[in-house]
C-alpha cells in the first residue's frame, strides 16, 4: 500500500502575544484523506493554530506546511487548497444566501456560470435550495452554518478546517453537519475539526491531538488514547490529560477598570 502523505506538517509552530505564549511549538502532521478532530479546553490555542495554519495570522516562530506549500512564503498557494468554516460565522445578514455566497465566490476568484452551478450544487447538499432567496437575517443558526459550511466549500478545497462547527446548534443540526463531514471525507478531503462534544470527536475522527496552554500533550487515534489511558470515554481521557479544572481565562482579558469593586 502506498504510504499515507502528510498534508500538515508543523515544525515548532508557535505564536506569542507579548508575553503570552498561545501556541507553543508544535509539531503535528495530518495525513491525507484524515479526519483529525483538535480537542482542547477553551483557551487552549485550537482558533489560534488554525489561524496561523490558514493564513490569516503569522507565527511568531516555526512554521508549517499546508497541502505541501508553506504557510509563510507561499500562502497565497495555501489558501487555494484550504476551506475555512471559522468560529464566528461571518455572513452580511441583509444579504440572500445566493448574494453571500456569490461575494464570497469572487473573493476566490469565481465568477459566471461556473460559480452559479457550484453554488447551486452546494445548496443543495446543505438542503438549502428553498431557502435560497430569503436574507440570512431570517435563517436559524442551523441554516446560517450550513451556509457558512458552504462558503468554505465554494472553491472546492482539498482540506477543510472547521472550527466549532456544531457549537449552538440544534441536534438534526449537528447529525446534519457529521454526516456532511463523513461525505466530503469519502470524497477525499482532508478535515481537522474542533469541537467541545467528545463524543462527536470520538465518533467522527480518524485520529485526535489535544492540546493545552498551546501544547499538543496527545495525539492518536480515539482507541488508542481510550486504551493508553485506561479510559472508557474519550471525556475520561481528556479530562485526566488537561485536568478538571474550570478555564475561566476570559476574565484575565477584562480591563482592570470594567471590574466591579466590591461594595
Ligand atoms: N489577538 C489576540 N490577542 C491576545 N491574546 C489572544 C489573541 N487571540 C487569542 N488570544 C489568547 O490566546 C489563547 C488561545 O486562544 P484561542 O486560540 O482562541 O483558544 P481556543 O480556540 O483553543 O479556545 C487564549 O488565552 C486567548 O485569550
Ligand atoms: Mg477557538
Amino acid at each position: 500500500m502506498e504510504k499515507a502523505k502528510a498534508v500538515i506538517v508543523t515544525q515548532d509552530l508557535t505564536k506569542r502575544f507579548n508575553d503570552f505564549t498561545a501556541v507553543d511549538h508544535i509539531n503535528l502532521e495530518v495525513m491525507q484523506g484524515e479526519i483529525f478532530g483538535f480537542l482542547g479546553p477553551n483557551g487552549a490555542g485550537k482558533t489560534t493554530a488554525i489561524r496561523m495554519l490558514t493564513t490569516l495570522s503569522e507565527p511568531s516562530e516555526g512554521t508549517a506546511k499546508v497541502g505541501g506549500y508553506d504557510i509563510r512564503s507561499q500562502s497565497d498557494e495555501v489558501r487555494k487548497r484550504i476551506g475555512l468554516v471559522a468560529e464566528k460565522l461571518i455572513l452580511y445578514p441583509r444579504l440572500t444566501a445566493v448574494e453571500n455566497l456569490m461575494f464570497f465566490g469572487q473573493l476566490y476568484g469565481l465568477s459566471g456560470s461556473y460559480l452559479r452551478q457550484r453554488i447551486n450544487d452546494l445548496l443543495r447538499m446543505v438542503r438549502l435550495e428553498a431557502f435560497k432567496n430569503m436574507s440570512v437575517s431570517g435563517y436559524s443558526s442551523g441554516m446560517r452554518q450550513r451556509v457558512n459550511i458552504m462558503r468554505g466549500l465554494l472553491h472546492d478545497p482539498d482540506i477543510l478546517f472547521l472550527d466549532e462547527p456544531t457549537a449552538l446548534l440544534d441536534p438534526q443540526s449537528i447529525q446534519f453537519v457529521h454526516d456532511l463531514v463523513r461525505e466530503l471525507n469519502e470524497d477525499g478531503k482532508t478535515i481537522i475539526i474542533t469541537t467541545h462534544i467528545m463524543e462527536e470527536a470520538d465518533q467522527l475522527s480518524h485520529r485526535i491531538g489535544i492540546i493545552d496552554h498551546g501544547k499538543m500533550i496527545a495525539v492518536d487515534t480515539p482507541a488508542g488514547l481510550k486504551s493508553k489511558n485506561g479510559s472508557q470515554s474519550l471525556l475520561e481521557v481528556f479530562l485526566k490529560l488537561t485536568g478538571k479544572e474550570l478555564r475561566d481565562s476570559a476574565s484575565k482579558k477584562v480591563p482592570m477598570g470594567m471590574m466591579r469593586r466590591p461594595v
